[in-house]
């Protein structure tokens, strides 16, 4: 049992270590520190699989960039995405959020905010990201209404 526990946090040392050179962008050490991955979280899925729906291309309008909307995404971001995710271009835990929707389709978002596990399971591109970051996004179990928010704050990152 002893040795069991040793190994199992040296292993999570090891990826910890592995993590932050992988995703800690500039690679200043105090960046990585101050975006600690939240204890319990990350290294697995935290929460039970949602059972949202999949969103597709037809749930999404993207008209004018709404500002009302803007300030609650930005407001979600602060609170629950900016510790692992940066607005610029450099990764944290994650990768950075500039330019996300030149990249990602915004129905892709959304399932990624929403549907964090099915994505990480089944997406592809999902799946390259994991592969970089070795930390699996926790789905931060938002609102569609809040996905949607965010969504709109990165239309103007
Ligand atoms: C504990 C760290 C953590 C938190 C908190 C977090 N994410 Fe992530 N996120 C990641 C990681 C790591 C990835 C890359 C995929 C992976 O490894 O699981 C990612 C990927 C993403 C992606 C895909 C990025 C891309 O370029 O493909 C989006 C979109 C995203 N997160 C949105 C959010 C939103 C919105 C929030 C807040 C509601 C949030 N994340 C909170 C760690 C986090």
């Amino acid at each position: 049992m002893r040795t069991h526990t040793g190994n199992t946090s040296l292993i999570g040392l090891a990826i910890m270590l592995l993590t932050l050179g992988a995703c800690g962008g500039s690679g200043e050490p105090t960046t990585a520190d101050k975006y600690k991955v939240p204890s319990g979280g990350g290294m697995e899925p935290a929460n039970s699989p949602s059972k949202a729906a999949m969103i597709s291309e037809a749930d999404i309008t993207l008209g004018e960039v709404d500002k009302a909307l803007v300030e609650k995404g930005k407001s979600t971001y602060d609170v629950k995405c900016q510790a692992c995710h940066s607005i610029g271009e450099n990764r944290v835990v994650g990768p950075g959020w500039k330019g996300m929707l030149t990249r990602r389709k915004p129905e892709w978002v959304m399932n990624m905010i929403l549907n964090t596990e099915a994505m990480l399971s089944t997406d592809a591109e999902a799946q390259k990201q994991l592969e970089q970051c070795l930390v699996r996004m926790p789905n931060q179990n938002l609102s569609k209404d809040d996905a949607r928010n965010v969504v709109e704050f990165m239309r103007t990152l």
